[in-house]
C-alpha cells in the first residue's frame, strides 16, 4: 500500500428517515462508521418522507438534530434526497453508501439504492433486529406491558403465553416485524466508549427515565454536560418508572433505554437501574461534583419525597432549562392522535416489503436452480 493509499479519507454516507430515532439507527450509524472514517448521514424532509411512507412522527428540524447528537455521526446533510445518486455521493465527497440489510423502496416499489448498487459504491451492515419504530408505535397504541424487564413478573407474563409484541400480527415485515430485542454486553460494550473519568475530571450526574430518547433529552443532556467534563446517566428501573409514571410506561424497556442514552454524544456512562432518590453513597461512589435536573416535573414518590433531597443538601444541585418541551408524554399524543395514518402506513409498508421478499426469494431459488 502508498503512502497516499495510507492517508486517504474514507468517507462514508448513510441516508434515511430517521423518524423516532432509535438504537437500531444508532447501531447501523456504528457499523457505517467503522468501514470508513467519516459519517455523513442524509436526512430527507418532511415532504419526502410523507410522498414515499407516510407521514413522520418527528418534524424534519427534530430529526435533523437528533441524527446529530449520535456519537458516530461527523456530518448531517439536510434534505437529502430519497433515492440516493453517485452525484449525491460525489457531491459530499463519500466514497460508498451503506445501509441495513432491509429493503427500501419508492412510492413506486423502486429500490432506492438500485443506483449505488448497480455502481458498485454500496455496502450493507446488519439491521439490529427486535426493534423498529413499528414496533414502538404498536406498544403506544396498544398499551402493552408485556416489554418491561422486571424479573419475577416479566417471567409471569411470558408464562401466561402472552407475546412480547405490541401490535397485530396479521402483517409481518420480514425486516421490520421484529421479534423480541435481545440484550447483549457485547452490544454495550460497543455502544461504549469506555473511557473512565480522569482524576480531575467534574462529574456530572443525572437520573430519570430517559424513556424513548427525543430531543428535549438531547437538549438537557447537552447542556448539563456543559456543568462539567463527564457525564453519568442513572436509569430507573422498569418498575420505577412505572411506578411514578403509570399505565405502560416505560415505552423502552431498561436495556433499550441504556443502548439509546449510551449513543448519545454528550453521554460518558449509563448506571443501570439507578437509585430513585441520588444518595450520599451514590455521590461518594461516583465523586460527582454536580447533580442536573431540567424542568420538568420531578417524580415524586407519593407525592411527598424529593429525589434530589440530599444532592440540595450538599449544595451540589442544579436545576437546568433544556429551552425543549418535548416529553415522552407528547410522542405518545402524537401518535395517538394520528394512529390511522400510522396503522396504514405501517401495514402498506409491511405488504410491500413482504412482496419485495418473496420476490428475491424466488429470485435466489430460480439462481440456483440454473
Ligand atoms: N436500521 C437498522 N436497524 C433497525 C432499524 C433501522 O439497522 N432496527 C437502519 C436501516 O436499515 C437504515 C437506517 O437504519 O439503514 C435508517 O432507516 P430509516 O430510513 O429511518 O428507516 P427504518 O427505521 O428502517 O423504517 P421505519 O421507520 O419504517 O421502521
Ligand atoms: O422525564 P425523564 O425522566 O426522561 O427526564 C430526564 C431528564 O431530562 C430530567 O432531568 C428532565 O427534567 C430532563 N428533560 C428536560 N427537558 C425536556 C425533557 C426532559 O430538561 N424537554
Amino acid at each position: 500500500m502508498s503512502d497516499n493509499e495510507e492517508k486517504k479519507e474514507i468517507r462514508v454516507w448513510c441516508d434515511g428517515c430517521y423518524d423516532m430515532v432509535h438504537f437500531g439507527h444508532a447501531n447501523s450509524l456504528r457499523q457505517a462508521k467503522a468501514l470508513g472514517h467519516k459519517l455523513i448521514v442524509g436526512v430527507h424532509t418532511d415532504e419526502e418522507i410523507k410522498k414515499h411512507k407516510g407521514p413522520p412522527v418527528f418534524t424534519q428540524e427534530e430529526r435533523y438534530k437528533m441524527v446529530r447528537g449520535i456519537k458516530w455521526v461527523d456530518d448531517v446533510v439536510e434534505g437529502a434526497p430519497y433515492v440516493t445518486t453517485l452525484e449525491t455521493l460525489d457531491k459530499y465527497n463519500c466514497d460508498f453508501c451503506v445501509h441495513g440489510d432491509d429493503i427500501t423502496m419508492t412510492a413506486d416499489g423502486v429500490d432506492t439504492y438500485q443506483i449505488v448498487k448497480d455502481a458498485d459504491r454500496y455496502k450493507e451492515v446488519s439491521r439490529t433486529e427486535g426493534i423498529s419504530t413499528t414496533d414502538l408505535v404498536g406498544r403506544m397504541l396498544l398499551l402493552t406491558k408485556n416489554h418491561f424487564r422486571q424479573g419475577e413478573k416479566e417471567y409471569a407474563i411470558e408464562k401466561e403465553g402472552s407475546s412480547n409484541l405490541g401490535q397485530d400480527h396479521s402483517a409481518r415485515s420480514p425486516w421490520t416485524g421484529c421479534s423480541q430485542f435481545l440484550p447483549t454486553t457485547q452490544k454495550i460494550i460497543q455502544f461504549s466508549d469506555g473511557k473512565s473519568p480522569k482524576p480531575d475530571d467534574k462529574i456530572v450526574y443525572v437520573a430519570g427515565a430517559f424513556d424513548l430518547f427525543h430531543v428535549g433529552h438531547l437538549d438537557f443532556l447537552e447542556q448539563a454536560r456543559k456543568h462539567g467534563d463527564y457525564l453519568i446517566v442513572g436509569l430507573h428501573t422498569d418498575p420505577v418508572v412505572n411506578k411514578y409514571k403509570g399505565s405502560n410506561y416505560p415505552i423502552m424497556n431498561i436495556h433499550e433505554r441504556v443502548l439509546s442514552v449510551l449513543a448519545c454524544k454528550y453521554v460518558n456512562e449509563v448506571v443501570i437501574g439507578a437509585p430513585y432518590s441520588v444518595t450520599e453513597e451514590l455521590v461518594r461512589h461516583f465523586k460527582v461534583g454536580v447533580v442536573c435536573h431540567g424542568q420538568t416535573e420531578l417524580p415524586m414518590e407519593n407525592g411527598v419525597h424529593d429525589p434530589y433531597a440530599v444532592p440540595k443538601m450538599m449544595g451540589k444541585f442544579i436545576s437546568i432549562d433544556s429551552g425543549n418541551t418535548m416529553t415522552t408524554e407528547k410522542i405518545v399524543e402524537r401518535i395517538i392522535k394520528h394512529r390511522i395514518e400510522f396503522e396504514e402506513r405501517n401495514s402498506k409498508k409491511e405488504k410491500k416489503e413482504i412482496e419485495a421478499y418473496e420476490a428475491m426469494t424466488k429470485a435466489k431459488q430460480n439462481e440456483k436452480a440454473g
